[in-house]
C-alpha cells in the first residue's frame, strides 16, 4: 500500500495503475479516524475494483463556526493499519494547503435537498462536502466511489451532483454498520460518555420501533410515525432532538402529515439528528412502502 500526500504524485501513481490495467479505480473518501463502517467500504471497493484509493482528509470547508473541526479525532497510524488490512492500494493524505493552496472562490452547491435535515442545522455543510468531493473526483477520476448510507443525505446530494454535472463516476451506497447493540458506527461516537453512549441507543431503537409499527399496521400516517420517533427519543433524558423527520428519498420532499406512508410511491427516509452533550449523532432508515424494508 502506498501513502501519497501530493496531488501530483497521486495522479502519476494512478496513471501507472491505469496503464497497467489495474482498473476500475474504486475510491473511498473519508475524514479518517476509521472504524468498521469505513472498513466495510474498503472491502466493498476491493471486491469491485482493480485499484482501491482511500483519501483521508478532514475538510475544513464542511465544518461551520463552533463545530468540531479543530478537535475532530485523528489517528493516522491506526487508519493506515486498517486501510492496508482491508485492501486499500493507495491512501491519499493531503494537507489543507495541498487541497486549498489559495482562498476558495469556486464552490459546488446542490440546491433544495441540501436545505433540509442536516443542511438546515449545518448551513454550508453540504457545499463544503460537494466542493471537496468534486475536487477529489477530479484528482482521482474514479470509476466507482463508495459512501455509507449513515450519511444518506450526503449520498443523495452527491448522486444529484454527479448526475447534474455529468461526472463519470458511479456512486455506490453501502449499508449502515452498527455496533451489536444497534448504535450506528461513527467517528464521533468516541466523544460520548458512558451514560451518553448508553442513552444514544434510543436512535436505532426508535427507528426500529417505527419500522415494526408500520409493518404491523399500528402506525399509518407520516405524522403518527414522526410522533412515535420523537417519543422514542424522548425516553432518553440526555437527548436533545435536532430533527426527527420522514421525507421522500432521495429528493427529501416533505410528506403531508395525514398521508399514509404505505401510499407513498418510491423510497422514504426516517432521519434523526440528536445531540448528547456536545455530540451530535445521526441515524436513518431508508425504506419503501411496498416492502417496508431497508434498502442498500
Ligand atoms: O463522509 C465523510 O467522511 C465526508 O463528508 C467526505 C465524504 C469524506 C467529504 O469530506
Amino acid at each position: 500500500m502506498r501513502v501519497i500526500r501530493t496531488i501530483k504524485e497521486l495522479r502519476e501513481a494512478l496513471e501507472y495503475m491505469r496503464a497497467g490495467g489495474h482498473t476500475p479505480i474504486g475510491f473511498v473518501p473519508t475524514m479518517g479516524y476509521l472504524h468498521e463502517g469505513h472498513a466495510s467500504l474498503v472491502r466493498r471497493a476491493a471486491e469491485a475494483s482493480g485499484t482501491v484509493v482511500m483519501s483521508i482528509f478532514v475538510n475544513p470547508l464542511q465544518f461551520g463556526p463552533g463545530e468540531d473541526y479543530a478537535t475532530y479525532p485523528r489517528d493516522e497510524r491506526r487508519d493506515l493499519e486498517l486501510a492496508e488490512r482491508e485492501g486499500a492500494d493507495i491512501v491519499f493524505i493531503p494537507s489543507v494547503e495541498e487541497m486549498y493552496p489559495q482562498a476558495v472562490k469556486t464552490t459546488v452547491s446542490v440546491s433544495s435537498l441540501t436545505e433540509r435535515l442536516c443542511g438546515a442545522s449545518r448551513p454550508g455543510h453540504f457545499d463544503g462536502v460537494a466542493t471537496v468531493v468534486s475536487k477529489l473526483f477530479n484528482i482521482v477520476q474514479p470509476d466507482l466511489a463508495f459512501f455509507g448510507l449513515k450519511d444518506a443525505q450526503q449520498v443523495a446530494v452527491l448522486r444529484r451532483m454527479v448526475s447534474d454535472l455529468n461526472m463519470n463516476v458511479q456512486i455506490v451506497a453501502c449499508p449502515i454498520m452498527r455496533e451489536s447493540d444497534g448504535l450506528a458506527l461513527s467517528s464521533r461516537n468516541v466523544y460520548l460518555s458512558a451514560e451518553e453512549r448508553s442513552q444514544a441507543l434510543v436512535l436505532s431503537r426508535s427507528l426500529r420501533a417505527v419500522r415494526k409499527a408500520l409493518e404491523e399496521g399500528t402506525v399509518h400516517t407520516a405524522e403518527e410515525a414522526r410522533a412515535m420517533l420523537m417519543s422514542g427519543i424522548r425516553e432518553s433524558q440526555l437527548a436533545v432532538i435536532d430533527y426527527a423527520e420522514i421525507l421522500t428519498y432521495p429528493d427529501l420532499e416533505p410528506i403531508a402529515g395525514e398521508q399514509a406512508l404505505l401510499s407513498v410511491p418510491g423510497e422514504m427516509i426516517m432521519a434523526l439528528a440528536v445531540k448528547f452533550g456536545t455530540t451530535r449523532l445521526i441515524d436513518n432508515n431508508v425504506f419503501t412502502a411496498k416492502e417496508v424494508r431497508v434498502l442498500v
